[in-house]
């Protein structure tokens, strides 16, 4: 045993945290300890409104009874079942649920157990599709400035948020990059889709030019940029995408980890935009966030060009351990009851311009430079303090906790996206707490 350790429940030292300023945390730990519904309770016993559904995840809310009980209950009845070559019921069960309320023709659904991971296999699986079709000189994979597609090699590779691909070497080769959609100036204090910018869209078509459209596997795009601050496309773009793509013999894949189950008051940003991608990436909300899970969903076509060859053979060498696993399905399964049971989908609809206005409301308070609401999602971008940028959305981001509410920050981005049980009084409550913390802001 290592002599520098200590087993104390009030040792934080061993635990490297994710994405997280490790000792500023561990100065002064924040540390939840129950959530129910909209709430989390603290160690201190004190109540935080959550206004980021965890991570994007918690969609439903915390603690909701049926995917409690159907947990519990998977996990007396089977545990595990392996997921090679073996199945159990209730990972086809969900497949099937889940082809039910996918945008059509994607009708086939590959489990993985988180965003990256999802954002890999459809990587590899575009690339495996030309190849099993006798095209496999498509080997490029195309992503955009600020995407963000988790944090594996491949995501990082398509991704372009400098800050998680600098210390990683090469990444992927054959890899380029169109340029991101943000243009305050022009889009400022927008809500719903971004009122210029679809002609960025033809950045595909000048890097298939250059590359030749022959080479290009695949483009890989969040529908609406979440984690680079909250970017809704410029209205027309994802269709311009789709066209370049379809001229093209190109593969478009839509990142839908945020945007999936509900966000955007449909079922997919696919559907809120009328734009059906080949291949889409989940997960997050598919189980809720309770159990790690993702789905990618491809199209009837990609499926169907693995199926050949002999049937004693394995046609795509790829799948996780934990892929589609028992308490992971009957997590899956339960959260979709409680989506359509609550018409939580509908709900999220409805609270759109609702959520837009109050956020927009906040237009004017200090620091504020921009607001972009889409769905249930907003971002209140601030002016960065000269010369220490990410700092003053930190500090917003501290006195948020402390006055019992829970944001995201990034960059100097404050972004949002309640569970879709919110209430009207509670946007309100967010709202008026970020306003009397800009006040305060230094
Ligand atoms: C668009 C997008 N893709 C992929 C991911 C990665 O998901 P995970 O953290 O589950 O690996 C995220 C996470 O926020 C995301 O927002």
């Amino acid at each position: 045993m290592n002599e520098h350790a200590t087993i104390a429940p009030n040792n934080l030292d061993a635990f490297w945290m994710p994405f997280s300023a490790n000792r500023q945390f561990k100065q002064a730990p924040r540390m939840f300890v129950a959530a129910k519904d909209m709430h989390y309770t603290t160690a201190e016993g004190r109540q935080v409104l959550d206004g980021t559904a965890g991570l994007w995840c918690v969609n439903a809310g915390h603690c909701r009874p049926l995917i409690v009980e159907a947990i519990q209950r998977q996990a007396a009845e089977l545990d595990y079942a392996p997921a090679f070559q073996m199945g159990h019921p209730k990972a086809f069960e969900l497949a099937s649920r889940l082809a039910t309320i996918a945008p059509a023709g994607l009708d086939h659904v590959f489990f993985t157990n988180s965003g990256s991971e999802s954002v890999d296999t459809a990587l590899k699986i575009a690339l495996a599709y030309h190849r099993a079709r006798g095209d496999g000189s498509r080997f490029r994979l195309i992503g955009r400035e600020r995407g963000y597609h988790g944090v594996n090699f491949g995501g990082i590779s398509v991704g372009g948020i400098v800050g998680n691909r600098k210390m990683f070497g090469t990444l992927l080769t054959g890899v380029d990059h169109m340029r991101h959609t943000h243009d305050p100036e022009r889009n400022g204090f927008s809500s719903g889709e971004a009122e210029y910018g679809a002609e960025l869209a033809d950045d595909l078509a000048r890097i298939a030019a250059l590359h030749d459209p022959s080479t290009i596997a695949a483009v890989i795009v969040e529908p609406v940029a979440g984690s680079t601050g909250v970017l809704p496309p410029p209205r027309g773009y994802l269709k311009r995408l789709r066209e370049i793509c379809d001229q093209h013999g190109i593969l478009l894949i839509f990142d839908e980890v945020i945007t999936g189950y509900g966000r955007m008051g449909t079922a997919f940003a696919a559907d809120y935009f009328g734009v059906t991608p080949d291949i889409m990436v989940t997960a997050k909300g598919l189980t809720n966030g309770v159990i790690p899970m993702g789905a990618v969903y491809v199209k009837d076509e990609i499926y169907d060009a693995f199926m050949g060859g002999a049937e004693h053979l394995i046609e795509f060498a790829h799948g996780y351990t934990y892929s589609g696993s028992p308490i992971a399905a009957a997590a899956g399964l339960a959260t979709l009851e409680t989506y359509k049971e609550e018409g939580l989908f509908e709900r999220a609809r409805a609270l759109e311009p609702v959520w837009a206005e109050a956020i927009h409301s906040l237009k004017g308070e200090p620091h504020v430079i921009d607001i972009r609401t889409i769905g249930l999602i907003g971002a209140i971008e601030l002016q960065p303090v000269t010369g220490e940028p990410t700092k003053r959305a930190f500090s917003a981001f501290l006195k948020a906790y402390e006055a019992g509410l829970l944001i995201r920050t990034t960059g100097d981005i404050i972004a949002l996206s309640p569970p879709l049980i919110i209430s009207e009084d509670q946007i309100g409550e967010i709202v008026e707490t970020l306003r009397s913390i800009l006040k305060n802001l230094d």
